[in-house]
This record gives C-alpha cells, sequence and structure tokens, in this order.
C-alpha cells in the first residue's frame, strides 16, 4: 500500500514528469497531475514502459527513533485516579496537591491540569488528571501505557456504579494494579462495609476478607487516610520496580495539548525515557518544533532546564496540537524531524486517498 509522487519518480528515473503523466493519460488516467501520487503497482507499469524497475525501500521510523541501551534508573510511579462521578476524584487531587484550586482561583474556574508531580513522604508521585474514562480508553488504544497504578474511587455513600465497573474494566485490560481507596468516610451516610461487598461481587477482595486487593478508608474532605493512602502507592510502586533508561533523547506521551493565544502550542507531555531538553527537536504525531520552553504544569512561569522520567512538563514551540496519547519523540536535526512528519503524514493521506480503492492498474486493466 506504499505510494509514490509522479514528481519525486520522475526525479529519480531522470525522465520529464510530463512524459510519465502523458503515459498515465494513454492510459486513461485523465486526472493525474505532477502532484499525484500512484500506487506501487501502477509505478511499476510506468516505470517498465522507461525500462526501469521499482523498489521498495520504504521509510522505517526505527531508522530515526531513539533505542536505549542502558537498563535505566529508578523512576517514580503514575497514578491515575478514577471513578464514578461526583465520588471525590477531584477532591482527592486538590487534597493532595495542597493547592485548593477552587480557593485560589477568580471566580471560582477550575484551572486544569493534566499531570502534576507531587512530594510525598514516600518519593515523587505523578498524578494524571484523566477528565473522563473516554480519555483513558483513548490513551490505552494508542497503545500509550502511561499509567502505573489506578486508584480507584469509591464514594462510601454510593458505592460500586456501572462507571466504577467500566474503570476497574479498562485498568484490568491495560493490567495496571488497582488501590482502591473508599472516600467520604466522614459522612453519616457511609457505609464501608456495604461498598466491600459490592466490591467483591465484581473479584476486588480485600485483604480483610482473605483477598489481595489493597482497599483503603479515606476522605478527600477532611484529609483522614489519604497519607495511608500515599504511602500505599509508595509500597506498590516499590514492588513494580519501575525503571526507565535516563539518558539519551527523550520520548514519552502527550497528555493533552491546546493552543495558547500568547505562547502558541502547549503541549503537556509525560517524559519515559531519555532527557528532554530546551531547543530539542520534537515530534509528536504530525507535528514538530524546537523546544522554546519547558514549564513546570501547575506552576505558573515556573521554567525547567530538562525533564527526565515520569516528570510531566509543558512544551512550548510545536507547529501544532498533537492529540491526547499520542507518543513524543526527540530526533536528532530538523532534517529527521521533516523527514518523520513527511512520512506521517504520507502514511495518513494513503489511508484517506481514493488510490486506497482498486488499484490504479486494475482499472488501467478495466479500461483496456
Ligand atoms: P467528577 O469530576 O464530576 O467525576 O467528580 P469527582 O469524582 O471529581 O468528585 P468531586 O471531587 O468533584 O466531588 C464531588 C462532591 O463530593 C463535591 O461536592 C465534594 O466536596 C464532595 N466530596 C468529595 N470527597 C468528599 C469526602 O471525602 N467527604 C465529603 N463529605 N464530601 C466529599
Ligand atoms: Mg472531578
Amino acid at each position: 500500500d506504499e505510494v509514490i509522487q509522479i514528481s519525486d519518480m520522475a526525479h529519480q528515473m531522470g525522465v520529464k514528469a510530463a512524459r510519465l503523466i502523458r503515459t498515465l493519460w494513454q492510459q486513461g488516467m485523465r486526472n493525474v497531475t505532477i502532484n499525484s501520487s500512484i500506487d506501487v503497482e501502477t509505478a511499476e507499469y510506468v516505470a517498465a514502459e522507461f525500462g526501469y524497475t521499482i523498489e521498495n525501500v520504504s521509510f522505517q521510523e526505527d531508522e530515526i527513533l531513539a533505542s536505549y541501551d542502558d537498563e535505566g534508573e529508578l523512576r517514580a510511579p503514575v497514578v491515575t485516579i478514577m471513578g464514578h462521578v461526583d465520588h471525590g476524584k477531584t477532591t482527592l487531587l486538590d487534597y493532595i496537591r495542597k493547592a485548593k484550586v477552587a480557593d485560589g482561583e477568580a471566580g471560582g474556574i477550575t484551572q486544569h491540569i493534566g499531570a502534576y508531580r507531587v512530594d510525598t513522604n514516600q518519593g515523587p508521585v505523578v498524578f494524571i488528571d484523566t477528565p473522563g474514562h473516554e480519555a483513558f480508553t483513548a490513551m490505552r488504544s494508542r497503545g500509550a501505557a502511561v499509567t502505573d497504578i489506578v486508584v480507584l474511587i469509591v464514594a462510601a455513600d454510593d458505592g460500586v456504579m456501572p462507571t466504577t465497573q467500566e474503570a476497574i474494566d479498562h485498568a484490568r485490560k491495560s493490567d495496571v494494579p488497582i488501590i482502591v481507596a473508599v472516600n467520604k468516610i466522614d459522612k453519616p451516610e457511609a457505609n464501608v462495609g456495604r461498598v466491600e461487598q459490592m466490591l467483591m461481587k465484581e473479584g476486588l477482595v480485600g485483604e480483610d476478607y482473605g483477598g489481595e486487593t489493597v482497599i483503603s478508608h479515606i476522605s478527600a474532605k477532611t484529609g483522614e487516610g489519604v497519607d495511608e493512602l500515599l504511602d500505599l502507592l509508595g509500597v506498590q510502586a516499590e514492588v513494580l520496580e519501575l525503571v526507565a533508561p535516563v539518558k539519551g533523547p527523550a520520548a514519552g506521551t502527550v497528555i493533552e495539548s491546546r493552543v495558547d493565544k500568547g505562547r502558541g502550542t502547549v503541549a503537556t507531555v509525560l517524559v519515559q525515557a531519555g532527557e528532554l531538553k530546551k531547543g530539542d527537536i520534537v515530534v509528536a504525531n504530525e507535528f514538530s518544533g524546537k523546544v522554546r520552553n519547558l514549564l513546570q504544569p501547575g506552576v505558573k512561569n515556573k521554567r525547567l532546564k530538562s525533564a527526565t522520567p515520569s516528570t510531566p512538563v509543558e512544551v512550548l514551540g510545536l507547529d501544532g496540537a498533537p492529540p491526547a496519547g499520542m507518543r513524543f519523540h526527540v530526533v536528532e536535526s530538523e532534517r529527521d524531524a521533516r523527514q518523520l512528519v513527511a512520512h506521517r503524514r504520507e502514511k495518513r493521506r494513503r489511508k484517506e486517498s481514493v488510490l486506497s480503492g482498486p488499484s490504479l492498474l486494475e482499472r488501467i486493466k478495466s479500461k483496456k
């Protein structure tokens, strides 16, 4: 399903493009122009007319993208908090961040932060704030395994809900360990025992009942049990022995991106390998650019010199906003970046193109 542009082909064969086009016209392909792309079969046919054969030396992304040969060093865990609507995800994140977002902001407008790193007694932990489950699904379907641990929030006054079940499904399919946080235990209506019974039906059996699921009891509002939850995360992270290579060009995943009036594209990325630095050439999906600045998410104008694995960072300098869940890579040169982007665009166009219908050669044959 490779395609080749008429102008490229003519150039490589040392033949005027007009002659190639004429050959195709003679075969009934009247709407071919110098900018058209033709499939390999058709190209072979045309090349043969001029005494050439086509060799498919298709571009391999691996040739440009870095590989890492060191075994890596320990890195901070990446934790996603999931759960049913209103069960307290944001309240818990806010408590942990101690930023009191709602208090500090004019007019109570929530400043959305895709990912941030906080220091706990157990060392740094990265929290990813996925807005609902769709984003998580999208990230998973794109093969972006960013999450090491899921914290499943279940409100003690409400229990397991359909979205709770979905979250459990997502975590299991992604093979990510779940730590349950039964929340709102400060409420008089809280019924922890009932919630634990419901969880058992989902196959999440607490240690008190002879199972292996870690279940903590918290109040995101008062902070009760939150330190213990963080300790549990620390223990779980240690068990997982999370490592990543720290030397070499950075690679990771786009958490979210937006276009800012003043600053252009702001892409929040999670570095997962290597070291990301100002001045690096970054490619994400079909976008690229030189890193103009690295900023710490959630802290105004805090510049970072570099970012190593398990560090979320805002990248300024991309020429467009790559979708969440996309991988990003640092490449050696702007030329490499252009090549990679061109290759990806071509690949996408090929998929969208009418040329992906019946092969042009088939059409030529049927015209004969
Ligand atoms: P969505 O983002 O809409 O899915 O909700 P959420 O899971 O982020 O819930 P959020 O943190 O917004 O909390 C919903 C409501 O529950 C808010 O009014 C919180 O103040 C309240 N709440 C959250 N945690 C607790 C808690 O531990 N105790 C009590 N009493 N209220 C809580
Ligand atoms: Mg919320």
